[in-house]
């Protein structure tokens, strides 16, 4: 039976619900351990200008106080794209809760009041809080990008009819369960073992090196799994890593970080707020002619990953729709919050909801069906016409149309929206609409250097296996589904492969498990290692089982491993069970591991010029939407979603439906009840699960359809799969279509303009405004 295609239980499933999967916090202490803890800045903008720590020293079981002008190395400042962020602060402060003070002691509660008795000095300045307050004073992260196709101003003076307006999307908490983490061993010949919750050894390896002015041969970074990533440990996880390396390495204990979740909360960077500001020009039919966008992040204090996440919403403004011309500028702006970082979605969300929000309104101001727009707009596989991206790659090998016309089918569309226009008629309390969007979601990291992978593959005399790679378990399922490619390499089963704490002193020069692209290079790179053990494996074979076969030659050709078992195909009848088979193979001093290193082919882009091939392929799939508001609160409830994806041939059903709900919720969430609220000092409020509001069980309709669709023509990629972790939550977009449709019913007449998420207040508000617009005279 094949391993690949059957929908295992994730690795840790059982670990999961029964608590015997080890978290960080869960590790037993070593002896002597620390405890950190650190005191963060009070203020978003201004100069430090004292540290008093009497008060903290003094405390019983306060073991050392670090500050910046402890640390050994000579940098001074790190990041993943830009080095513009101070390991600690020296002087100048640019966020509150940034790191300025490190405490450690020997238990938590100690360092905890260790960190409250540090009495800090400083002197505030300004902040800037506002991507308005940020264009004004030009306080930027990195250079304007521009994407340009086609001649926009000729077409937009051209054009029978034009939309413009500016979009708001709020920022999103990435809430992972368990908090940023992390344990550092102090070694020999300086070295440090750095156990860390993070998406990124390599990252965490280099900043811990470079913040201690190690070597990289001196740091090892291992992660065995997170409790949730989505992005927030991709370069976030390095913080606290420098943290407790830097008690690690002066104090010569080891010595464990675990941020509380409102800390966490408090100062780690988010999803990315965005203000667009958008045209777009159409013909008579609503066919879209040109677009206009202009991008605006809120990057927070240091550019972290902010001008990759802008690139990639750049890259995705067309998203599943043909742009005949096309301007999309994009800018990072530096605020005084934690810098901005990675979100399931990298930035996709907030380019995708500006087109799905410019289609909407090109229905809405025509008077036609959303649905039709959109099919009228998106690409047709096979019309080289309109199958040419903004920044000049093919869109090839998709399903898109079929998707629209199976959802059409299996959603109900039509009958539903006449039923949901004889509701609203019926209804004086309740008001319901439905929204359908699509993804088109480009695979493959948009710097091309980290598009590779590399796999240790380790066989054993027992014919069981242990794979070891740079991609990192946070309960996506890579791990299970690695186990199943390889089992499948080797015609064995799931259970006899096992996949090991990932390490950088196992695999090096690792890319971050992110861009949903684990699987892609993780497992491919695992197939390269598996196939240089079968050729080793298949000389042997081929000796071995044609000198018990009279009157066969010896071929490599004809060996496989099928069912458990190693034959030569022309005689089936002889084969050797894979253990036994392994041992022989080790007797007669054949290799029985190998290192696989894959690298995507095909993919580059030039981001000065704003045209490439970034992506290997796109995963593709829609969603319909339906939801009820109250007319006079404005609660919204999620009535019926309906998902279909195109995500290739996967390698674990189970995992990759599960990847497809929890990312659709996750997306709307963003789209709903998920509000970051701030005081004027800059100062996060909603700062725990009780007061910021991630969808619950009860927010999950009772109607909830995923499903998937065969895509032929996808012939790439490990096993013939595509990534699944990503593009569902850009689906979730159809949740907030479908509310700003309930509210264009319920207050028909000008287009629209609401910004991102739809709570209740902003449905309330919008329905209000436009009430009040009609009635007043003019
Ligand atoms: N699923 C779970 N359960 N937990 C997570 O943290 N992260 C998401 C997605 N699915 C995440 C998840 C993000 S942001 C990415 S990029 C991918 O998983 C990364 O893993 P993959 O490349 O192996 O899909
Ligand atoms: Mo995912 S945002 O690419 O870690």
């Amino acid at each position: 039976m094949n391993a690949v295609g059957r929908s295992l239980p994730h690795d840790s499933a059982h670990g999961h619900v029964t608590g015997s999967a080890l978290y960080i916090d869960d590790m037993t202490p070593l002896a002597g351990e620390l405890h950190v803890d650190f005191v963060g800045s009070p203020i978003a903008s201004g100069t430090l200008t004292g540290i008093d720590v009497r008060a903290a020293m003094a405390i019983n079981g306060v073991v050392a106080i670090l500050a910046h002008r402890d640390l050994p190395g000579e940098k001074r400042l790190f990041g993943p794209i830009f080095h513009d962020e101070p390991f600690l602060v020296e002087e100048e402060i640019s966020y509150i809760g940034q790191p300025i003070v490190i405490v450690a002691a020997t238990n938590r509660e100690i360092a905890r009041a260790a960190a409250a008795a540090v009495v800090l000095q400083c002197e505030p300045s300004l902040p800037i809080l506002t991507i308005d307050d940020a264009i004004a004073k030009n306080s930027f992260l990195g250079p304007r990008r521009k994407i340009e196709r086609g001649d926009v101003d000729a077409a937009f003076a051209a054009a029978p009819h034009r939309i413009e307006g500016v979009l708001r999307t709020n920022g999103q908490e990435q809430l992972y369960f368990e908090s940023q983490a992390c344990i550092a061993i102090p070694g020999e010949l300086g070295s440090i073992r750095v156990i860390s919750s993070t998406q990124n050894p390599t990252e965490t390896q280099s900043v811990v090196a470079e913040a201690l002015g190690l070597g990289l041969h001196q740091v090892v970074c291992e992660c065995k799994r997170m409790g949730g990533g989505f992005g927030g440990k991709e370069t976030q996880s390095a913080l606290p890593a420098i943290m407790a390396s830097l008690v690690a390495a002066k104090t010569g204990r080891s010595a464990r970080i675990i941020y509380g979740k409102d800390q966490d909360m408090i100062v780690t960077g988010k999803r990315h707020a965005y203000q667009t500001s958008y045209r777009a020009a159409f013909d008579d039919e609503g066919n879209i002619l040109a677009v206009d966008v202009s991008f605006h992040s809120n990057g927070g204090a240091f550019a972290d990953l902010s001008t990759s996440v802008m690139e990639r919403s750049m890259l995705h403004l067309d998203n599943a729709y043909y742009l005949p011309n096309a301007r999309i500028t994009g800018q990072a702006c530096k605020l005084n919050y934690p810098p901005n970082t990675a979100f399931r979605g990298f930035g996709g969300p907030q380019g995708v909801v500006v087109i799905e929000n410019i289609l909407q309104h090109i229905a809405q101001s025509l008077g036609r069906d959303a649905w039709d727009i959109r099919r009228l707009n998106a690409y047709r596989d096979g019309d080289r016409q309109r199958s040419l991206t903004p920044y000049g790659q093919w869109v090839q090998d998709h399903v898109i149309q079929e998707i629209f016309s199976t959802l059409e089918q299996t959603s109900d569309y039509r009958q539903r929206v006449r039923l949901i226009d004889a509701f609203n008629e019926r209804s004086s309390v309740y008001v319901k609409g439905i929204a359908m969007s699509p993804i088109k979601f480009g695979i493959s990291f948009t710097s091309k250097f980290l598009n590779q992978g590399n796999a240790l593959v380790n066989v054993y005399t027992d014919g069981t296996i242990q794979v070891s790679t740079g991609g990192t378990e946070m309960g996506q399922g890579l791990n299970t589904k690695i186990r199943q490619v390889v089992a499948d390499q080797f015609g064995i089963e799931p259970a006899d492969v096992i996949v090991m704490t990932t390490s950088t002193e196992k695999n090096n020069n690792t890319s971050p498990t992110a861009a949903s692209a684990g699987t892609d290079l993780n497992a491919q790179a695992a197939v390269v290692a598996c196939e240089q053990i079968k050729a080793a494996m298949s000389s042997f074979a081929a000796n071995r089982l044609s000198s018990l076969t009279r009157g066969i030659a010896a071929s490599t050709e004809h060996i496989c491993f099928v069912d458990g078992y190693v034959y030569d195909d022309r005689n089936p009848e002889n084969r050797i069970a894979f253990g036994p088979f392994c041992d022989m193979a080790r007797r007669e001093r054949v290799d029985l591991g190998a290192r696989g290193f894959y690298a995507t082919p095909g993919v580059d882009f030039n981001r000065e010029t704003g045209q490439g091939t970034p992506f290997f392929y796109y995963t593709t799939g829609a969603a319909v939407s339906e939801v009820t508001i109250d007319r006079f609160t404005g609660e919204m409830i999620v009535d019926r979603i309906d998902v279909l994806m195109d995500v290739g041939k996967m390698i674990n059903p189970g995992i990759d439906i599960g990847q497809i709900i929890g990312g659709f919720v996750q997306g709307m969430g963003w789209c709903t009840n998920e509000e970051l609220v701030y005081d004027e000092s800059g100062k996060l409020l909603s700062t725990s699960p009780t007061t910021y509001k991630i969808p619950n069980i009860t927010d999950i309709p009772s109607q909830f359809h995923v499903d998937t669709i065969e895509n032929p023509k996808h012939r790439i990629n490990v096993s013939r799969s595509k990534a699944v972790g990503e593009p569902p939550v850009m689906l979730g977009i159809s949740v907030w279509l479908a509310a700003q449709d309930a509210i264009f019913r319920a207050t028909p007449g000008r287009v629209v303009e609401m910004p991102l998420p739809a709570t209740s207040e902003v449905n309330l508000i919008t329905m209000q405004n436009r009430l009040a617009a009609v009635v007043q005279p003019t």
